[in-house]
This record gives C-alpha cells, structure tokens and sequence, in this order.
C-alpha cells in the first residue's frame, strides 16, 4: 500500500493532531532537562499545497486556510498557526509532524524520525539536512520502539501516527502502543486515529480501556456526524502520561478550534482511563 499524505497535508485531523503535538511538547520543554522525541510514521516534513497533490485533495482548503488570519484567543492556537507560518495568510507548505516537532525542539534535545516509504524517507532527509541531533530511519516506526525506547534522556514524547490502510491497523497501533508504555512507562505517547463510520475507533478506545492501561486521554474534534459516510469525519488522539492540567487548558483551546474550523460535529477532552 502506498499512503500519500500529500494529498491529505494540512486538512483538519493535521490540525488537531499538530496542535497537540506543540501543546504537549510546550509543556514538556517547561523542564529544562532534554528531550527525547519518536515520530514512528513521520512522512516526508514538509508539503507543498501548490503541489497537484495536494490541490487535487485540497483539504488544507477546509484545515489550515480556515485558521489562517483569523483573530484567535488560545495561546496554544497562537502558538500553531506561528509554527506553521499561518498567522496573516493560508501557507503556500505545510510542515508535516518532524517539522513541527523539531521547530519546537531546544538544543541539546534529540529526535528520531522514522519513515517507511524511501522516497518520503529520503524527502525527509533533504527538509532536515543540517539539523543537529536529528535521525531519519528509514523503516518501521512499530519495530523502532523496541530499538529506541526507552531513551536515556527518560523524558521526551512518541508521535504514533499510522496511516490505517489496512483495518488490521487499529489492532497493530493499539498493540504498538501497550508495546511502547511497556518499554518507557514514563513517556508520554499521542497516538492518532481517523474517526469514519463504523466502529473501528470506538472498538480502540474500548480495547484501551481493557487493556490495564492507565493516565489515558482522549482527544476527539469531528467535523462531521461521526457516522457520517463521506469519509473521514473526525480526528483522535489518546494521550498516555499526559502532562498535568493538559485536559484543563486544552479543553477550551480544541474547542475554540473546532469553531475556527466551522465543523458540524464537536470537540471532546476526557479520560479515557484515569490514573
Ligand atoms: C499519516 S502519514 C504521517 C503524517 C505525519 N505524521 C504528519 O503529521 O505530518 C503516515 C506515514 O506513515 C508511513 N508509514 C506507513 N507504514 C509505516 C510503518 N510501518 N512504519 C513507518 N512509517 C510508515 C506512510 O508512508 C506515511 O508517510
């Protein structure tokens, strides 16, 4: 299979997931001991929306373009649409999960990027050349777990960001992730899934809560009925280890992005297993 996210770079599960993604690593760098970040399916770090790609999906229309020049009241908002250099007018790229992380990132912390198509592997390489202590691997983000994980910096964040081709994904992403919190209990992971009709996302969030797992966030935004049959209607993201009061202050932040995006369906902060 041969997932694209070109088509996809900038729509509004890009967002909501990158939104968390600053949030969670803005919260992370408020200790200054260094950082450890995995994105085990990264893709190629940066998107250009002038791409036939991306106009023929044009999703960024109804993602990115909505926020862009809009008066916004949430820092941690502010703080995406300065990352992504949508501040006053809709960007002409897209910085895709490596990018944004490794804007965030300060000197002396440490990522590895992991991507399993070449070609988005080698882009990648080129939109991260010169960067210090950064890794792009070429391979499977599931096996990367066990080889770097845990990190020796013990405090950091694992982006699991599958592209769920295949239905067997749930299961791999919901196995990957009993995987990771089992090698670094202390971590904190983001693990990202589609929201379509049918079952399939409310059969994870179920499996997770069976799973003896706990400190799980949930994170959902929908734009559309969640059976709605067109396609992909919402975006979700459980949190595990999330840092302290992140449900409180983010609560209204994916709220006020879910009126900027001019969604029909909702956002939703709760736990899906407490501590
Ligand atoms: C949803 S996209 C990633 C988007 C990226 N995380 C972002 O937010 O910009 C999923 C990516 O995972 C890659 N991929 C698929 N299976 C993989 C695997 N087993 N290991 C690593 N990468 C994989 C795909 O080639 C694709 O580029």
């Amino acid at each position: 299979m041969n997932y694209r996210h070109a088509f996809h770079a900038g729509n509004f599960a890009d967002v909501h997931k990158h939104v968390v993604l600053l949030a969670l690593l803005e919260r992370l760098k408020q200790k200054p001991k260094p950082l450890f970040y995995l994105d085990t399916h990264a893709g190629r770090g940066s998107y250009d929306l002038r791409a036939e790609d991306a106009m023929r999906g044009g999703e960024w229309r109804e993602g990115i373009a909505r926020l862009a020049g809009r008066p916004l009241q949430s820092a941690d908002l502010l703080r995406y649409v300065q990352a992504t250099h949508a501040a006053s007018a809709p960007p002409t790229h897209y910085p895709g999960s490596p990018l944004v992380a490794l804007d965030a990132l300060r000197d002396g912390d440490r990522a590895v990027l992991v991507e399993q198509q070449p070609a988005e592997a080698q882009a990648l390489k080129q939109a991260t050349q010169g960067r210090r202590d950064v890794s792009v691997v070429c391979g499977d983000g599931y096996a990367a777990l066990k080889t770097y994980l845990p990190p020796r910096e013990n405090r950091g964040l694992v982006l699991m960001d599958p592209p769920y081709e295949a239905d067997s994904e749930f299961a791999d992403a919901e196995r990957a992730l009993r995987l990771g919190l089992s090698r670094w209990p202390n971590g904190v992971f983001a693990l990202w899934y589609p929201i379509k009709a049918g079952a399939q996302s409310q059969r994870l969030n179920a499996a997770l809560q069976a799973s003896g797992l706990r400190k799980l966030l949930r994170l959902e935004l929908t734009v559309r009925p969640a059976d709605s049959p067109i396609g992909l209607n919402g975006s979700g993201l459980v949190i595990a280890n999330p840092p302290w009061k992140l449900d409180d202050e983010l609560r209204a932040a994916l709220a006020e992005l879910h009126s900027a995006l001019d969604g029909k369906g909702g956002s939703r902060v709760e736990w899906l297993v407490g501590e």
